[in-house]
């Protein structure tokens, strides 16, 4: 049995899919939410990181779990890992960021390499992902796209490397299902070096609509993240962001295409397979 946590976010969700066809596999929420799949070997677990008791009912009979956290201020992995390692897991697929490798020490990051610490030294065997930035976080641009033909960002030219996160999840899987991963960190890019400004470029041309983009200011970008986050990780996510624009996010290493037997997928390929979570396309 393969427990996927994350079951119903972007990368645990395709991960979902992915082992479906051959693998029996527990998907994990909070709620009983509806399943990314179903089939004869699915079956669905509520649970969640703050209720260690859950944990160990969802870890039952598991041999193997894709761990995926969000919130990096609560003891979330240091709770699954404890009951992880007290039912017996074999191997845990880990969900970090390529973030660590970076050279910031904001609060956000220095947390991810406590967190990849607890993994490397649990006492399971473990693998650790690092993918740059998802290409479906510019699915928060749909809202604007809507309204005005609008996209904004901090930073429009400053460039990452976004990762599709079916790629991401196919790593996942082949961790999770081979042998030949134990102790190993992958670093996932994307196949080209993108600013916000060049993505929108893109997803308009994919649309059939141009998109304007507006850079936002830093007191612009504080004051719409202070909707969303409490203040230390808005500081971390600006710091995060400044880095970017320091050109301290470029591309390295090619994992991916080796891991997974096939060239990185583009932004133009996501977002021709997501122009439907678009409005007006
Ligand atoms: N976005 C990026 O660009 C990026 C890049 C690199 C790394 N990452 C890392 O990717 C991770 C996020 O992955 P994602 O984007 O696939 O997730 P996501 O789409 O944000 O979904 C979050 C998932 O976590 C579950 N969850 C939230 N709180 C929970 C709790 N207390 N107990 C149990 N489950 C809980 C949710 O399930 P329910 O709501 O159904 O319970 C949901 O399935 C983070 O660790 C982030 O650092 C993100």
């Amino acid at each position: 049995m393969i427990l996927v946590t994350g079951a119903t976010g972007t990368v645990g969700r395709e991960v979902a899919r992915q082992l479906a066809a051959d693998h029996a596999v527990r998907l994990m929420s909070r709620t009983p939410a509806r399943p990314a799949v179903s089939g004869p070997r699915v079956e669905t677990v509520v649970a969640d990181f703050a209720r260690p008791d859950s944990l160990a009912r969802a870890l039952s009979g598991v041999r193997a779990a894709f761990l995926v956290t969000c919130h990096p201020a609560e003891p979330h992995d240091e709770r699954f890992l404890e009951a992880a390692v007290a039912e017996g897991v074999g191997h845990v697929v880990k969900l970090s960021a390529a973030v660590v490798e970076d050279d910031t020490d904001d609060f956000l990051t220095l947390r991810q390499r406590v967190m990849e610490e607890e993994v490397r030294s649990c006492g399971t065997g473990w693998t650790l992902l690092r993918p740059r930035a998802f290409m479906s976080n510019t699915l928060s641009w749909a809202d604007s796209i809507g309204r005005d033909g609008t996209v904004g960002a901090l930073y429009g030219n400053a460039s990452n490397a976004p990762v599709d996160p079916r790629d991401v999840a196919r790593v996942a899987v082949r961790a999770l299902t081979e042998r030949g991963h134990a102790g190993r960190t992958y670093t996932l890019v994307g196949p080209e070096q993108l600013s916000a400004r060049q993505q929108a470029c893109i997803l308009g041309d994919v649309l059939g609509r141009p998109l304007r983009f507006r850079e936002w200011t830093v007191r612009e970008a504080r004051e719409r993240l202070a909707h969303g986050y409490p203040p230390p990780v808005v500081e971390a996510l600006l710091k995060r962001a400044a880095l970017q624009a320091g050109g301290g996010k470029t591309l390295r290493g090619d994992a991916l295409a080796s891991l997974t037997g096939r060239a990185a997928g583009t932004f133009r390929g996501w977002a021709d397979d997501h122009a439907h979570c678009f409005p007006g396309s």
